[in-house]
């Protein structure tokens, strides 16, 4: 099967750092996270769920304590320290924000449905962006996943951890250029 336009979905889709308010339609939310769930699986066994928060108080709390916590680690992972002066900043929001945070979350210490997760984020990302919606795949709040505060906010699932954070929204960006990566290294055994 070939389809063009599905290649320059996978090749214009560029992270969304600012949103505009307006909400997504809850339907449209539904409907990226029916997409998700269409992605492979081993074994068949979708071990995934699912929470979205539109709620922007929680989202608010959440990305002050993540931004808390992430400073307070910085001393055990170094490599935090070139975003100190951001989680520093009472005006740097993780969350850029956007109307919506999809988290996807998988059972807590399995390998395989960790894997089957990312891949059904992949999918998120490439329906939101095919229908001209931004995301960003919000790594920080990793950082803090473990916190109940954030586990009760996040509605995650008790033996479930969070995975994958994706925030959805209208881009309030300027229109970015394509995603620049080096070639790919390639080992050809022919
Ligand atoms: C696992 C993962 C975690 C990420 N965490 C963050 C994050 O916390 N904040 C952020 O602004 N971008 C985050 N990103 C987005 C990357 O910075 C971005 O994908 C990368 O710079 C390449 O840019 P592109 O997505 O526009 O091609 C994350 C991406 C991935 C895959």
């Amino acid at each position: 099967m070939s389809d063009v336009s599905f290649d320059q979905v996978i090749r214009s889709r560029r992270t969304t750092r600012a949103y505009r308010e307006e909400p997504v339609p809850e339907a449209t939310l539904s409907e990226l996270v029916e997409l998700a769930t269409l992605a492979p699986t081993a074994v068949g066994l979708q071990p995934w769920r699912f929470s979205i928060i539109t709620n922007r108080d929680v989202l608010a709390r959440v990305n002050a304590e993540v931004k808390q916590a992430c400073l307070a680690m910085i001393g055990q992972v170094p490599d935090l320290e070139r975003f100190r002066s951001a989680f520093e900043d009472p005006e740097y929001d993780i969350f850029y924000g956007a109307p919506a945070l999809v988290v996807i979350q998988g059972p807590r210490g399995n390998q395989t449905a960790l894997l089957d997760c990312l891949l059904a984020a992949e999918n998120l990302i490439l329906a939101a962006h095919a229908r001209g919606l931004g995301t960003c795949f919000v790594g920080f709040l990793l950082l803090a996943r473990d916190s109940q505060e954030i586990r009760r906010a996040l509605a995650v699932e008790d033996g479930y951890e969070i995975v994958a954070p994706i925030i959805v929204g209208a881009s309030d960006a300027i229109p970015q250029t394509p995603p620049e990566r080096e070639p790919a290294h390639i080992a050809w055994m022919r």
